[in-house]
């Protein structure tokens, strides 16, 4: 896949991503539900003096988890704690849960990757704010309880399915992010260019959005080299033709697809008769983790209905053959 749209970034992308996060739900834009409920919820903890009740935020890469953990704690005007669940331990979770102030919101990404062990430690905390820590070992141990501050557990996954049940329970709210739709994304475009001080007309941001696979991240990052096109190559403003040039060299065609994304299809189609074909397997054959496949790529292939998850595996639908079969030879994207 082209470098500039790997999900894995670099310090300096993360600085950028920083600058062109919105700090308030005005600043959060889409996902109305979401922004509803959670300000209705946010004026109620704020009024009662409480803790916000716990929140679980899923869905795919790059649509605001992050964004909206950091939001909550600036809407509540409190600290943060932020952990990544992979690698957690016990005495990770006991040493942070005991130093939050009250109201603070500890936020754990990637929640649905924490330890079985880690995540049984967090249950007392998230019901009764209480930790009980086994002392010794043997016949000699002991159980020390704790208090500690009521906190908000503001949890992030890819994936709600892959949460225990027991954990999954202890959110009061649960908010799952969908792919945002053009118009959103145009938005977010411009807010971006101002922040970036880039001129860009309107008709240049549509169509970044529109090439933006539905995720924020993704439209920041496009418009970011569209920028490098436009102070390289032209005179500085962002407009269509300078756009358009910016997204053939990053190889993202006309629906939106990268690289990858038509690799995905082309493997379908030219190794496996265009499926069913089972997710490990065609991971194996793009040496790609399917982990990733389905949490990355497919979303988006799926929402334009270019692919189709059968209970006997992934199959290329006639969408995404008629797509593979009007991109021209030559390389060309427009
Ligand atoms: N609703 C939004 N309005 C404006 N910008 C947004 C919105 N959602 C996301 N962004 C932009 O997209 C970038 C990525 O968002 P964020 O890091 O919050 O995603 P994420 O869901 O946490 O992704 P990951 O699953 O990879 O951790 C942010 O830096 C922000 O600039
Ligand atoms: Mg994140």
């Amino acid at each position: 896949m082209s470098q500039f749209l790997a999900p894995v970034l670099d310090d300096s992308e993360d600085e950028l991503e920083r600058s062109l996060r919105p700090r308030t739900l005005n600043d959060f834009v889409g996902q109305d539900r979401v922004k509803e409920q959670l300000q209705i919820a946010l004026e109620a903890a704020q009024a009662r003096g409480e803790a916000l009740d716990h929140v679980l935020l899923a869905g795919p890469p790059g649509l605001g988890k992050t964004s909206l953990a950091q939001i909550i704690r600036n809407e509540l005007g409190v600290g943060i704690r932020q952990i990544a669940g992979p690698g957690l331990e016990r005495k990770d979770i006991a040493a942070i849960v005991t130093s939050l102030e009250p109201r603070d919101v500890l936020f754990i990404d990637e929640i649905h990757r924490m330890s079985r062990a880690a995540e049984e430690l967090l249950y007392p905390a998230l019901e009764d704010f209480r930790l009980d820590l086994v002392m010794g070992q043997g016949p000699a141990a002991r159980t020390l309880t704790l208090d500690v501050s009521p906190f908000t557990l503001v949890g992030a996954t890819t994936r709600t399915g892959l949460l225990t049940t027991p954990l999954r329970d202890r959110f009061g709210l649960t908010f799952r992010l969908d792919l945002y739709d053009a118009s959103e994304l145009a938005m977010i475009v411009h807010r971006s260019a101002r922040i970036l001080g880039v001129e860009i007309d309107d008709d240049a941001a549509e169509l970044v959005a529109a090439r933006s696979r539905g995720t924020p991240r993704i439209a920041n990052r496009i418009l970011r080299r569209v920028r490098d096109v436009a102070e390289v190559r032209h005179e500085g403003a962002v407009t269509t033709l300078v756009a358009e040039e910016a997204l053939t060299l990053l190889e993202v065609d006309g629906a939106g697809l990268e690289r990858f994304d038509r690799e995905l299809l082309r493997a379908v189609v030219e190794k496996f008769g265009g499926g069913p074909v089972g997710l490990s397997t065609l991971a194996v054959s793009l040496g790609e983790e399917a982990e990733t496949i389905e949490d990355v790529y497919e979303p988006f292939l799926l929402q334009l209905g270019f692919l189709q998850r059968t209970p006997r595996g992934r199959m290329v639908t006639d969408l995404g053959r008629a797509h593979l079969g009007s991109l021209p030879d030559d390389g060309r994207l427009f």
